[in-house]
């Protein structure tokens, strides 16, 4: 499994430990939660069974998954992964989430970067991502990220709802 680094930050697998800093960083926050497929969490138990699935994926092997740090602090402060990956195994769609705190400093896109980066040199041709259509600040992500607009489309609003909303779909290809 990977770990990644950029000029701020360590992308590294998550571990047993993260529950309690994924929790008071941003699994709580409705701001976060916003425009994500996911609910917030009302209590720590909540971040532990996601945890949980996240160290039961890895131990199968899955690798695409990242706690987000500040170079230097061990507590993670956002996640980043690949959410889904075409039949071919060529295509994956990507997926991140920050604490509310560190917004608009940079470090999503840095840490998009180093996974798009990532990703391309791992058998991975093109790399999309989706954010609901009023989710700006996650297009400018995508956007600054070097990925293209390629269309709209309907998704279930949130996990387990009838609702949908529109997303914006982006791509970027490998050079
Ligand atoms: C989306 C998210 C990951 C962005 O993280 P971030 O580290 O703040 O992103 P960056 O700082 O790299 O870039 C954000 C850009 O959006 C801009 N931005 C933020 N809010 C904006 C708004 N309301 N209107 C226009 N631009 C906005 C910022 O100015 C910045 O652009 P700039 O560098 O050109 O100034 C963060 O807001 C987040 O975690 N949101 C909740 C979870 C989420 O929505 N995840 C994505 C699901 S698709």
């Amino acid at each position: 499994m990977s770990i990644l680094f950029t000029d701020r930050l360590v992308l590294r697998p998550f571990k047993e430990t993260d529950a309690e800093a994924m929790y008071k960083n941003w699994t709580f926050d409705n701001r976060v939660a916003k425009y994500c497929r996911w609910y917030p969490h009302s209590n720590i138990e909540m971040t532990q069974q996601l945890l949980n699935m996240y160290l039961e994926e890895a131990k199968k092997g899955f690798e695409y998954r990242w706690a987000i740090l500040l170079n230097g602090n061990d507590a993670p402060i956002g996640a980043i992964d690949v959410v889904g990956v075409s039949e071919d195994n060529k295509t994956a769609t990507v997926g991140y989430a920050l604490s509310y705190n560190y917004w608009n400093k940079g470090y999503a896109t840095e840490a998009l970067k180093e996974v798009i980066k990532h990703l391309f040199n791992n058998g991975f041709n093109v790399i999309e991502a989706e954010h609901h259509i009023d989710n700006i600040a996650s297009g400018k992500v995508m956007e600054k990220c070097g990925m293209k607009y390629i269309g709209d489309s309907k998704a279930q609003k949130k996990f387990g709802s009838d609702e949908y909303c529109i997303v914006k779909q982006y791509q970027i290809k490998k050079p």
